[in-house]
């Protein structure tokens, strides 16, 4: 990332967000306020969405770990009645702004600084508020120690929480990935929601090339992609980190839930959504 600047990678996943509630209406990710903190209108955002169709995929990645993310947290706090929730590297993202749950889970916000005051200024322009509640914690997770920055902004590490680490891991070197999975996996009963891709080595030539063109999009912005994992050798990292059940969905899973019309044109490998908890 470019120190002091916002991350322009969350304002392109913002955007896919909310070309996915104006051009498939939300369906598989529904977020009233996912036009409103971009302050753009619908037809802005279809128009730029429609002249790159080669961001397509991309889109539907983004809504599609997005709803998992969403679910599996749902379930986590009507079923065990987890109370608090940390988004990390949590960029545009709107659960906060329209939290279900907001009279029994506290949502922490960890992000670069500069993203965080961006973001704020983005909300208060949209006439968004933030519950009172809401926690700001500003961590990088390159250089700081998530735990202290989380007790830091009052989290309690005593109980159990859930994480959502949405777009975030492919721009970490793979020693700060090691590094947060291990504080989450030493935090009994918690879980995580991130995402990852496979090696480029292991894609098809067709999704290699695509692969490069968006590789090379990120990096020109600064924030280059600097993490792979082969899905083998992550579980085996996440069970030595202290993670007991793992559901990684690739992408043939992912359109299979999410897109299953179009289904049978998913790739075997790409991008992956993962749940883990201790
Ligand atoms: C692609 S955006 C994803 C944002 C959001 N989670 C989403 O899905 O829309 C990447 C996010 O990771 C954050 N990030 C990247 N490197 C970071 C670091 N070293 N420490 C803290 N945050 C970082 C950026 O500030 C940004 O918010």
């Amino acid at each position: 990332m470019i120190e002091k600047e916002p991350s322009r990678t969350a304002w392109m996943a913002a955007t896919h967000r909310a070309a996915h509630q104006v051009l498939e209406s939300g369906r598989i990710f529904a977020d009233p306020l996912a036009l409103p903190i971009l302050g753009l209108d619908a037809e802005t955002v279809a128009r730029d969405a429609l002249a790159h169709p080669a961001r397509r995929a991309m889109r539907a990645f983004v809504a599609a770990r997005s709803a998992f993310a969403e679910t599996a947290l749902a379930r986590a706090v009507e079923g065990r009645g987890l109370d608090q929730l940390v988004v990390l590297g949590a960029g545009l993202d709107t659960f906060a702004y329209r939290n279900p749950f907001a009279d029994r889970l506290r949502v922490f916000e960890v992000d670069h600084p500069a993203t965080q005051a961006w973001k704020r200024r983005r909300l208060g322009e949209a006439g968004v508020a933030a519950p009172g509640d809401l926690v700001y914690a500003a961590v990088d997770f390159e250089r700081d120690t998530l735990l202290d920055g989380l007790r830091n902004a009052g989290f309690d590490d005593r109980r159990p929480a859930f994480f959502v680490w949405l777009g975030v891991a492919p721009y970490l070197t793979p020693q700060a990935v090691r590094a947060t999975l291990a504080v989450i996996g030493g935090l009994p009963g918690s879980a995580v929601v991130f995402d990852y891709a496979d090696p480029p080595s292991a894609l098809s030539d067709e999704a290699r090339a695509a692969h490069v063109l968006r590789a090379e999009r990120v990096a020109a912005l600064g924030e280059p992609w600097l993490s792979y994992f082969e899905p083998a050798v992550l579980h085996a990292l996440l069970r030595n980190l202290g993670f007991v059940a793992i559901e990684d969905l690739g992408p043939p899973d992912l359109a299979r839930r999410y897109w299953p019309v179009v289904a049978r044109q998913a790739p075997e490998r790409g991008g992956h959504v993962l749940l883990a908890a201790t």
